[in-house]
């Protein structure tokens, strides 16, 4: 775990801030899991395994009760686990995937109900930890309890997130010169996603986009072999990692000098993603801050072209809570780390999308990405960047 800003160093110090973290993310989960009438939560879901215990392993999982916290892992992550989850007690698991020590612990505490995480157990998880679990105790689906904490992010968090974000921008910078008439998407996507690596990113939490011509009408056109022609528009998306924590950003260029229809459609989804900026609130729920960009592309009639959300949380997951659409219902809080990304995608045309990532403050959301974003530095034929 990284504590980025934190004095010390001692084995012992960060240990004691780490267990301080965790005791707050825990309470929380325990609140949700008394709302939801559940005396243990069954934690599967790996960033949630990570946020709560802060073991960075690739299999393990969690137990969580009222007043107990277990984190059961096999042989292979036995020492790891027992470095890096101070606060959690360790049990060894026979074999990965065995439910029947956490079975064991749920018996043994006279826990009258379990609840467990429904999105991420398999068909066959389920009737494993059925079995294990006997006639007594019926597993409660649950969603979103740990989720639902993680969307609030601590000042570590936004500082790890806002790390990601600068190597990203760092690395379209570096690229953007490369970006001409002749070379091919993949060629830009391996550059970037080589200078995010060289600039301290830890994976790339999704596949780089670029998407030039009428591929940028391709909400998701991962770089393919096509090559970049002129006049083109070249939507660029792209995030690091750090410290677990990624980052998402797009911009869209014009490789030569736009049209007027090319013009317009990109000042419009520049003016969405400003209204939108401008009026986020805390309080708002995500339909709402959706509706202060796509209000806007309906009246200059294009909102028919604007076929997703405006943002997604993001943080240990590319996309995590809350959900910034017209089904968005959770309220926006500060503290939450999203991004604003109104786009337009116009099959056989092409396409337009601008996104930031932002932490909403007390006065509103702070920007966490730098890239400039005017019509002109959109332009790469004119040389500003
Ligand atoms: N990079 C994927 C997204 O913006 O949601
Ligand atoms: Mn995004
Ligand atoms: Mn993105």
């Amino acid at each position: 775990m990284h504590l980025l800003g934190r004095p010390g160093g001692e084995p012992g110090e960060v240990f004691a801030f780490f267990e301080e973290k965790q005791e707050k993310r825990l309470h929380k989960v325990r609140h949700g899991m008394e709302q939801s009438e559940v005396d243990g939560l069954l934690i599967l879901s790996r960033p949630n395994v990570r946020y709560l215990s802060g073991f960075t392993g690739t299999s393990g999982f969690l137990l969580v009760t009222r007043g107990s916290a277990f984190l059961f892992a096999d042989f292979r992550y036995r020492q790891q686990a027992r470095e890096e989850t101070p606060g959690f007690e360790v049990v060894d698991i026979k074999s990965p995937g065995s439910f029947q020590e956490a079975a064991e612990v749920v018996l043994d505490h006279g826990l009258g109900s379990l609840g467990v995480e429904e999105a991420h157990i398999s068909l066959r998880e389920y009737s494993q930890l059925k079995k294990a679990l006997g006639e007594e105790i019926v597993p409660v689906p649950l969603s979103g309890t740990v989720e639902a904490v993680r969307a609030i992010k601590d000042r570590d968090e936004v500082e790890q997130i806002f790390a990601a974000a600068e190597i990203a921008d760092g690395a379209l910078r570096e690229v953007l010169p490369l970006v001409k008439p002749g070379v091919s998407e993949h060629e830009v996507a391996c550059e970037l996603e080589y200078r995010m690596r060289r600039g301290g990113s830890e994976r790339a939490p999704f596949d780089v986009i670029v998407a030039s011509g009428a591929r940028s009408a391709l909400p998701h056109g991962v770089a393919g072999g096509k090559i970049i022609g002129e006049g083109e528009p070249v939507i660029i998306d792209l995030g690091a990692t750090r410290g677990g924590y990624c980052s998402d950003m797009t911009r869209t260029f014009f490789v030569g000098t736009p049209d007027r229809e090319q013009e317009e459609v990109y000042t419009r989804v520049l003016h969405a993603q400003e209204a939108a900026l401008e009026h986020l609130r805390a309080g708002l729920s995500g339909a709402e801050a959706d509706r202060l960009a796509r209000g806007y592309l309906e009246d200059c009639g294009l909102g028919k072209y604007f076929g997703h959300g405006l943002g997604h949380g993001v943080g240990l997951e590319v996309h995590e809570l809350p959900t910034l659409s017209p089904r968005g219902k959770d309220l926006l809080q500060e503290g939450m780390v999203f991004t604003v990304e109104p786009g337009v995608y116009i099959e056989g045309w092409g396409g337009v999308r601008i996104e930031d990532l932002v932490v909403l403050e007390a006065g509103g959301p702070r920007v966490l990405s730098r890239k400039e974003k005017s019509l002109e530095s959109s332009i790469l034929s004119r040389g500003v960047m």
